[in-house]
């Protein structure tokens, strides 16, 4: 029996749903015939490479959800999720200084400095699992890095980790859609929100009054040049770190280990050769990225490949779409680290490029060498893997890898 196609404007809700996780890249396939497509609710879904990099350096088109009338944006606005948002939502010229005074605490040495407390803890999250024979690579390794290394650098103490990672996996809900959202996700994450909001207020006062050597003290200081972040910012900035330092990195590790499991010649060259985890990390960025898409709201009216996109039109910048359009990549549906052309939107592009990704890059080099170095004989358990709902920061519930030793 052949199955009736679905619709071109039915596509992204297609996306959208949780049956379609596992694999959402036929999809995309299907979206990028048409680059800007409009949708049944009448979102506009971008997914060519060209016209996806022309709206990211475009600024009529705006990261402002307060200024869409539509599913995340009647949220922000007004809704139960509306407060000071934080500087990913927001325009030039408020982004562009909010942004250099974050970028002034992000310095290369601080990000560096990190390097052998990442080693650290790889180490021991790998040793504690040393009798094992099977493990869940997402709970046991690739979701509690990133939240100790974010923790670290923002000056959160450990023993308050463990609640960052409830308060996050509410919040991060709600980058998709709305309409995808149930009533109790919206309460826990208006419920989170407060919680981390005390919680930073709390933190940042005692960090006025005794400055140690992390990120927040660096912020509370006030003394750059550029000023100071006002009180509400500096809340919503440290919630939009968190939240962003570890919800996207457990994916790029977890992502890039389900794409070595899978293509097993590219595992034992890198076992060889352990700096190709650097092309390797960039190759995942780009063929199975953590990010799959980010929405944006027209400012004017915008003409683009035979559309016009009405002003005030939420519109859906498929990156993953983007990064697999074969009038851009050579091959895009392979899994290649060696490939020499490789620009892809795995941290976005234009103004609101990701102030992390050195940091990112850092964690999943670090871990990636260290599992393909100690698992010996690693192989998947499910395949494919079970998934979290959300489609926006997508990636595996679970990774369930069983092996012979943990050397
Ligand atoms: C922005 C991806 C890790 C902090 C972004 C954007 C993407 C992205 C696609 C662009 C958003 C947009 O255009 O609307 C990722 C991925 C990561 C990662 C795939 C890990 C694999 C991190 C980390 C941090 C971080 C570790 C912080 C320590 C941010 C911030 C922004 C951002 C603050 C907003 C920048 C702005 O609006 O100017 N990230 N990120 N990210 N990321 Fe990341």
């Amino acid at each position: 029996m052949t199955q009736t196609p679905v619709a071109p404007e039915k596509l992204f809700a297609q996306v959208l749903d949780p049956v379609s996780r596992a694999n959402p890249y036929p999809l995309y396939a299907r979206l990028r015939e048409t680059p800007v497509s409009v949708q049944e609710d009448g979102t506009y879904v971008v997914s060519t490479y060209r016209e996806i990099s022309l709206l990211l350096h475009d600024p009529r088109i705006s990261s402002d959800e307060r200024k869409s009338a539509h599913g995340a944006g009647a949220l922000a606005a007004s809704g139960p999720l509306s407060t000071t948002p934080p500087f990913i939502f927001i325009d030039p010229p408020e982004h562009t200084r909010f942004r250099r005074l974050i970028m002034h605490q992000f310095t290369p040495q601080r990000i560096r400095g990190m390097q052998e407390h990442i080693e650290q803890t790889v180490h021991a999250l790998l040793d504690a699992r040393k009798q094992q024979h099977q493990l869940d690579i997402v709970q046991d390794f690739a979701y509690p890095l990133p939240v100790t290394i974010i923790c670290h650098l923002l000056g959160v103490p450990p023993e308050d980790e463990p609640r960052f990672r409830v308060w996050s996996s509410a919040l991060v809900r709600t980058l998709d859609p709305t309409e995808s959202l149930s009533e109790a996700e919206v309460q826990q994450a208006v419920q989170s929100r407060t919680q981390i909001r005390e919680y930073m207020e709390k933190l940042s006062a005692a960090r006025r009054t005794h400055p140690q050597d992390d990120l927040l003290s660096g912020l509370v200081a006030g003394d750059d040049p550029d000023g100071r972040l006002p009180e509400p910012d500096l809340l919503a900035t440290m919630q939009l770190l968190l939240i962003a330092g570890h919800e996207t990195t457990v994916n790029l590790i977890t992502n890039s280990m389900l794409a070595l499991l899978r293509n097993p010649e590219v595992l034992d060259r890198l076992r060889r050769n352990p700096d190709l985890a650097i092309p390797m990390v960039e190759e995942v960025l780009r063929y199975d990225p953590p990010v799959q898409f980010r929405t944006r709201t027209t400012l004017t009216d915008v003409p683009l490949a035979g559309v016009t996109i009405p002003q005030g039109a939420s519109v859906a910048l498929l990156l993953a779409a983007g990064d697999r359009d074969p009038a851009r990549f050579v091959e895009p549906d392979r899994f290649w680290p060696e490939r020499d052309d490789n620009e892809h939107f795995g941290f976005g592009g234009g103004d609101h490029y990701c102030v992390g990704a050195p940091l990112a890059r850092l964690e999943a080099v670090t871990a990636l060498k260290a599992l393909a170095r100690h698992l010996d004989g690693p192989r998947l358990v499910t395949d494919p893997p079970p998934y979290r709902r959300n489609a926006a920061l997508r990636g595996p519930e679970h990774l369930q890898v069983a092996f012979e030793r943990l050397n």
